[in-house]
Parts: C-alpha cells; sequence; structure tokens
C-alpha cells in the first residue's frame, strides 16, 4: 500500500510558511537525527534559498541516533551556504540554552531592542518542535504529543527582547517518496491510517538486519544468517509467541513490536539514513 499522508491543512500552512518566509531574518528548521535526509523538506529549503534566508538546522532526537551518524550528518549540513547545524535533545535543557546564540551568530546584524531578530521554527510532524519551543520559552506554550500534525496554526512568541519566533504546525509535502515515508512512518512522523504497521516493519526489519543486526540480536536473540524482514518478523512472532486465535502467527503484533521498540528507544540508538 503506497503511502500518501498531506492532510488539507498542510498545504495552508505551507501557504502561511512562504508568506511569512519573507518578513524573517532566519529560519530554525528541526530535522529528527534518526533520518535526517527524509526529515528535511525540500519545499522549505526551496523557499529559504529563493529567499536567502541563513537557517540553523537542529538535529533532534539525537540521543535516540546513532551518534556516529549524526556526526556524519552535521558535518553535510554544515557544509551548506548559510547553514549552522547542531546536534540536540529536546529533553536536554543545557542543550536548548545553545539555540539562541547559534541564531545570533548566523544574524548578528539583529538580537537587540530595536532591531529584533525575527525567526520561523519548520519541522515536520512529531520532531519534537513543540518540545522544543517550550524549552525555548521555558513554560508550557506547545502541546506535546506523539501523534502527528496537533499543531494546525502559526504562533507568534517573543524570546527574551531582542528575538521573536513564529512557530507553524508540522508539515509534510505531497511528493514524499515511498523511500522516505517508509521511514517518516517508522518515526511516527506519519500518521497511522496512512500506513500498514507490516510494510513499515518489513522495511524497517531490513535495514535493520544489514545496519544493527548485533542491536537486534540483543533484543531479540541470536539471528540465524540469510535472514530478510519478512523471516525476521515471523522470528519474532515466534520467539514472542505471538499467535492469532487460529494459531497463525501474528505479524501483525510483531511488527507492532518492533515499530515499538525502534521508535522508544528500546533497541538503541539508531540512524536510518547513512551519512
Ligand atoms: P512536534 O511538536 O514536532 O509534533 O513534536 P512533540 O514536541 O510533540 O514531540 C513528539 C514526541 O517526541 C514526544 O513524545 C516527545 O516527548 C518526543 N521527543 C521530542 N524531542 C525529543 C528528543 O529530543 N528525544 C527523544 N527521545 N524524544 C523526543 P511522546 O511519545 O508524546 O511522549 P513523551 O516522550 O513525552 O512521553
Amino acid at each position: 500500500m503506497a503511502i500518501r499522508w498531506y492532510p488539507g491543512h498542510m498545504a495552508t500552512a505551507r501557504k502561511e510558511a512562504a508568506e511569512t518566509m519573507g518578513k524573517i531574518d532566519l529560519v530554525i528548521e528541526v530535522l529528527d537525527a534518526r533520518a535526517p535526509q527524509s526529515s528535511c523538506n525540500p519545499g522549505f529549503e526551496g523557499l529559504r534559498r529563493q529567499t536567502q534566508r541563513p537557517a540553523l538546522k537542529l538535529l533532534n532526537k539525537s540521543d535516540a541516533a546513532d551518534p556516529a551518524q549524526t556526526e556524519l550528518w552535521l558535518a553535510h549540513y554544515n557544509a551548506q551556504p548559510g547553514v549552522t547545524a547542531i546536534a540536540v535533545s529536546a529533553k536536554n535543557a543545557r542543550e536548548i540554552s545553545r539555540i539562541p546564540r547559534a541564531c545570533q551568530a548566523l544574524v548578528p546584524r539583529r538580537g537587540t531592542a530595536t532591531k529584533i531578530l525575527r525567526m520561523m521554527i519548520l519541522g515536520i510532524p512529531n520532531v519534537g518542535k513543540s518540545t522544543i519551543m517550550n524549552a525555548l520559552l521555558k513554560r508550557h506554550v506547545a502541546h506535546v504529543g506523539d501523534e502527528p500534525a496537533i499543531t494546525k496554526k502559526q504562533m507568534f512568541h517573543l524570546l527574551g527582547p531582542g528575538m521573536s519566533l513564529i512557530d507553524t504546525p508540522g508539515m509534510l509535502w505531497p511528493e514524499l517518496s515511498q523511500t522516505a515515508a517508509l521511514k517518516l512512518a517508522a518515526t511516527h512522523s506519519i500518521g497511522r491510517s496512512a500506513y500498514n504497521d507490516e510494510d513499515v516493519a518489513l522495511e524497517l526489519g531490513n535495514y535493520l538486519l544489514a545496519h544493527y543486526p548485533a542491536l537486534l540480536a540483543a533484543r531479540f536473540g541470536a539471528i540465524p544468517t540469510a535472514c530478510d524482514g519478512a523471516a525476521f518478523l515471523r522470528l519474532i512472532a515466534e520467539r514472542r509467541s505471538l499467535a492469532k486465535k487460529a494459531g497463525d502467527i501474528d505479524l501483525a503484533r510483531a511488527a507492532e513490536a518492533l515499530l515499538n521498540d525502534f521508535r522508544s528507544g528500546v533497541l538503541g540508538r539508531i540512524t536510518l539514513e547513512r551519512g
């Protein structure tokens, strides 16, 4: 089943973000450090380059990502003109406190009471934008939740005396490739109704077998040679005794188990694309 998820409010939000882009000095783009390429919205990037706005790219959830890959992705983004990339975990207050200084360094001519540094924060759904906003503003302003696409309108906030920040809803793009969609479904940036857990877990299984076999073995036991994603889901179902009423193995529950273990970080620190 092909994954398509572009609810109407995202098209509206994209138009609003395009209008706002002309009125700000800097874009803060939140990426998922576990999928640093697929979580980078090409629509935002096109708009930003067109309007020549610098960007602070935050590789968030870096606590859950493979540290060696995060280093490679940081080098990739830091090599781009007008871009500073830093790895953060929204749950780590010290890391979030580095953000205003990094923004200021990108636009040194602004950031005073008379010359406010105007910023907009963008990101795909569930990337941790609300958690970052709450930590930045040091009070609860944005709803944090695990179900993607909760915030639906732009919000304006003052961030100290010399900075303002416009929050935007999580946005995807209509031409999202299936390769990217499968990764973003695994990281839970796509609404559950738009995909089948088994399709996503099968791809995730194939990738983890190729790149993180030791983490899988630590969690699920020894893995036979020449095991692929489909065989791996069967192995989980058998080892966890996941059976349907009729006695057949329950692949849907095995898929759910693998996705939950990846999302919760129980499997370990994993990045779904190589830097
Ligand atoms: P959004 O606004 O971009 O949609 O994302 P939001 O902040 O609502 O965060 C989505 C989920 O990601 C939340 O999990 C949040 O806690 C988690 N999250 C955000 N930043 C980080 C991070 O840096 N590291 C990790 N590991 N998780 C992060 P949740 O399932 O709603 O629950 P909970 O974690 O709050 O219990």
